[in-house]
């Protein structure tokens, strides 16, 4: 499928749980200035929050329908949110996007990749991110922030190490195959070093999709 044609920016950010993606998305939102759109998956409009609390919350829930729900909020969010922004010549920073279902329902839960896609393909419409920014770390590293900090833990973040190590290595792996699109960042870094790399590549990666316009 072909990507949708657009005149905006779209940024997705990735990573194992407790990797920082909230603390970047703010900062980097906060840099970029008017026109920018912060949300989230599973989420981001009013049907796909409510799929979003079903799947977090779900005490027993088999892979498939792990499947079917983020799918269920991504075609909302992507219909109803992020191509109408984009449409519009909007920049959208999303809090995780298509590659968070080939990590986790792929690698972790086994799905397989290729229905993965096609599925992925329905919900996007064949949108694919302008930049992906996999803040990599290791799992029990996010894990141990995670734990540290107010929030509960998820059940998804309550999995055993084992299965967090699973995500990562799907993430490594889709970063290897789509290397243009997809950059791996250091989350070891401090807040501020890792925010100046996602600003400057933004800014980089903006101005050159912009030169290719014209
Ligand atoms: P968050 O904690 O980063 O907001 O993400 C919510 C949880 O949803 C997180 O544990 C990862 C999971 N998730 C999937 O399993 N598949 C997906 O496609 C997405 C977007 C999230």
């Amino acid at each position: 499928m072909h990507t949708v044609k657009h005149n905006g920016f779209f940024i997705t950010l990735e990573g194992v749980e407790g990797a920082g993606k909230t603390t970047q998305i703010h900062l980097l939102a906060e840099a970029l200035g008017e026109n920018v759109i912060v949300t989230r998956e599973p989420g981001g409009t009013q049907i796909s929050e409510q799929i979003r609390e079903i799947f977090l919350t779900a005490a027993e829930i088999s892979a498939q329908t792990e499947l079917m729900l983020i799918a269920a909020s991504r075609a909302q969010h992507v219909s109803e949110l992020i191509l109408p922004a984009l449409k519009d010549g909007k920049t959208v920073i999303c809090d995780r996007f298509s590659d968070a279902t080939i990590a986790y329902q792929g690698y972790r839960k086994g799905i397989d990749l290729k229905r993965i896609e096609q599925v992925n393909s329905i919900a996007t419409q064949g949108l694919k991110p302008d930049v992906t920014f996999l803040l990599d770390l290791l799992p029990h590293v996010g894990l141990n922030r995670k734990r540290e900090s107010d929030e509960p833990l998820t059940r998804l973040e309550l999995e055993t190490i084992t299965s967090h190590e699973k995500v990562r290595k799907g993430y490594l792996a889709l970063a290897k195959s789509e290397s243009e699109r997809v950059m791996i960042i250091n989350a070891q870094l401090g807040i501020d070093e890792v925010s100046k790399i996602l600003v400057s590549e933004t800014k980089r990666r903006m101005q050159m999709k912009t030169q290719h316009r014209y």
